[in-house]
């Protein structure tokens, strides 16, 4: 083969769109704290459920999504933040088991993140909680279980059984919005067990399941 076209191939090898396992996507995002801006925009939905997260294209099944970043802090601090939180607040506390024990990622800042805006679906979520143990520490991270259309809203079971809005009739309207305010929503805290045993490896991901008092 000519140099030349060997040199054609290569450069074509190296402008080809690599692609990564959704486990290293999410490494990925985890460790520079970032989120897919390409892929997920957040819009105003309506005044019950005020914002959510849309797909802003095609989402595969299996794809990593977004993470729920906050603060993780232990039982003893999420039992205090929890006592002097207004229940707007709380309802951005996302409670898990982790090693026989229970934590809490407070997402309460509003830090333009994606993951703390996930919606509740119990009926046909298109997305699931895993966690992803990074260096030692858990992440709690939303991959897709259904294949997702660009403009659907991201969502994910909060879990639990008395999610008031499950039973309350909402409107449709979707329309852009900023990132701003502060904990604007009423009181809904996600428990999901994510315990068993976790070893200290570079990376490990286990998925999170029996999502017990919710909402
Ligand atoms: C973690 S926040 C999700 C982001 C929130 N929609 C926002 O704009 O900040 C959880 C709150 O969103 C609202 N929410 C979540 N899922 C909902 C749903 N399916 N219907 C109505 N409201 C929902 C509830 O007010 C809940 O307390």
């Amino acid at each position: 083969m000519a140099a030349k076209e060997v040199g054609a191939k290569l450069k074509h090898k190296f402008e080809m769109p690599r692609r990564i396992s959704p486990l290293h996507d999410a490494f990925h995002h985890i460790t520079s704290r970032t989120d897919k801006t390409d892929t997920l925009d957040v819009k105003y939905i309506n005044a019950v459920k005020g914002r959510g997260v849309f797909a802003k294209r095609t989402i595969s099944k299996g794809q990593f999504v977004a993470e729920y970043r906050g603060d993780m802090i232990d039982d003893a601090e999420y039992q205090r933040r929890r006592s002097l939180y207004h229940p707007m607040c709380a309802a951005f506390m996302f409670a898990f088991k982790w090693r026989g024990k229970t934590w809490c990622i407070d997402a309460s800042q509003e830090d333009e993140s994606f993951g703390r805006l996930v919606n509740d679906e119990h009926r046909g979520p298109n997305c699931r909680i895993k966690r992803i143990d990074v260096n030692g520490k858990p992440h709690l991270c939303l991959f897709a279980v259904d294949d997702i259309k660009q403009g659907e809203e991201i969502t994910y079971d909060y879990g639990g059984e008395d999610c008031p809005w499950r039973t309350q009739m909402t409107s449709p309207t979707v329309s852009g919005v900023a990132l701003d305010g502060s904990c604007p929503f009423l009181s809904a805290n996600q428990t999901f067990d994510a315990a068993g045993p976790s070893d200290s490896q570079q990376m490990t991901s286990t998925t999170a399941h029996d999502m017990t008092s919710g909402c």
